[in-house]
């Protein structure tokens, strides 16, 4: 995995001066950080550590069933599709096995279609909750479970848990089912390396190990003290610079359909990490080369409050050429036009004055993605230090989720607003 930064360097940008003269600033980010994982404060870089053959037991125990429904919501579970998708690609389903299907909403048509496609006494359900009291979780989980009581005998076995309290702690404990644990120090969404993330990846095929060594290949990066070697530090420190020059927005913008879902999980772990005491960069997700095609328009040429991070694949695990007869188009294979297209977008960009810097992967596999995941946390964490927030909380989610708890008591289905 390499990391380009030229593009965001000159006038509209930041100068190598500009983070030079940071110095100070950059340095009391990173020792502020490794300070609270010194203390306890912070675990998920401890993750990386645990001892993975544990994970052999889940995956012969999934041997005897057909389906994986995932149950939880944000950090509990966005992580999770994002390596599926990101490793095991797109329509999965419709030829891989384990068939696999994540519930993350309280869409009632969503959860009637996903009961409709399996069969639950042949599927393993992880049901996932940090806190053990998210509403949508508990409540998928909790008609999920009222089938299986009535429909299969020990229906327990069919039901893992990960979580670190609260109400399906509880229940978990009660009905005996599968119990697994979330440290408390690891905050949902710096939490798939976690059993969050490993337990289920590893009954979808994912080579867990290869991850965690992605991960830790970063992890040695991130702790270097020069942040010209230092990738995390060094996006932190273009994306804060950035931010100060008014670059209210982060546009992330993969080549690569796989890394749609990685997209998603991003924009969750920035906008709720460090979108507090009215400081923020709105994350937004772009796909090459499709939204050149839409949004490409308005980030050359509309206001000029964006930096853009490309993510690029030099190699696909499949290519095909283009059989189009006469002219350029012939004998090129997909992969050298989508990635022509994100040079020539790069390059446009530059052109506009819009700031770019640009993460290659040589290929897309466990070790490049489990880089790239662990880059970001980092990258994150950092951030929070260098904006003065706390990047592990979301107390606005916390506050809507218990008003939403208040007006499910009340009776109030969405029809009148009421105060604090
Ligand atoms: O990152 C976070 O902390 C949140 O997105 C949570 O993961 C999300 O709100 C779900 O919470 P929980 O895991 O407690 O069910």
């Amino acid at each position: 995995m390499i990391m380009q930064w030229t593009d965001v360097l000159g006038a509209e940008g930041v100068s190598t001066k500009d983070i030079e003269n940071m110095g100070n600033e950059i340095e009391n980010a990173r020792m502020g950080f490794m300070e609270k994982i010194k203390n306890g404060e912070i675990g998920f870089t401890n993750l990386l550590n645990v001892d993975l053959g544990n994970y052999d037991e889940i995956k012969k125990y999934m041997e005897e069933f057909d389906y994986i429904l995932i149950i939880g919501m944000g950090g509990s579970i966005l992580g999770t599709e994002a390596i599926h998708e990101g490793i095991n690609g797109l329509y999965y389903n419709e030829h891989g096995f384990p068939k696999v299907y994540f519930l993350d909403n309280s869409d009632p048509e969503k959860t009637c279609r996903v009961l409709n496609l399996i069969d639950l006494e042949k599927t393993l359900i992880f049901v996932v909750s940090k806190s053990g009291n998210t509403l949508e979780t508990l409540a998928n989980f909790s008609i999920i479970k009222n089938i299986l009581e009535k429909k299969v005998k020990n229906y327990e076995k069919n039901i893992i848990a990960i979580t670190n309290g609260g109400y399906l702690k509880k229940l978990a404990e009660k009905g005996g089912y599968i119990l697994f644990n979330i440290p408390e120090n690891v905050s949902g969404r710096y939490s798939v390396f976690s059993d969050v993330g490993l337990a289920p990846l590893s009954c979808l095929g994912i080579n867990i190990k290869e991850l965690i060594s992605g991960a830790k290949i970063m992890d040695k990066l991130c702790k270097k003290e020069d942040v010209f070697e230092n990738p995390a530090l060094m996006s932190a420190t273009i994306h804060y610079l950035m931010y100060k020059k008014r670059k209210n927005i982060s546009v992330i913008m993969p080549y690569a359909e796989r890394l749609y879902k990685f997209g998603m999980w991003y924009r969750q772990l920035w906008a709720e990490s460090l979108g507090k005491d009215g400081i923020g960069q709105t994350p937004l997700v772009s796909l090459g080369a499709k939204d050149q095609h839409s949004l490409l328009q308005l980030y050359m040429d509309g206001p000029k409050d964006k930096i853009v991070t490309f993510i690029r694949v030099n190699t696909f695990s499949e290519d095909i050429k283009t059989e189009y007869g006469e002219g350029n188009l012939n004998m090129h294979n997909l992969s050298e036009i989508i990635n022509s297209e994100q040079l020539a977008t790069e390059m446009s960009l530059t052109n506009h004055k819009v700031p770019n810097v640009k993460i290659i992967l040589e290929e897309l596999n466990e070790t490049t993605l489990g880089m790239l995941l662990y880059m970001y946390e980092m990258q994150t964490a950092f951030s929070g230090e260098l904006f003065g927030v706390n990047s592990f909380d979301q107390p606005a989610v916390e506050e809507e989720k218990k008003l939403t708890w208040r007006l499910l008591e009340e009776g109030n289905y969405g029809n009148k607003r009421i105060s604090k």
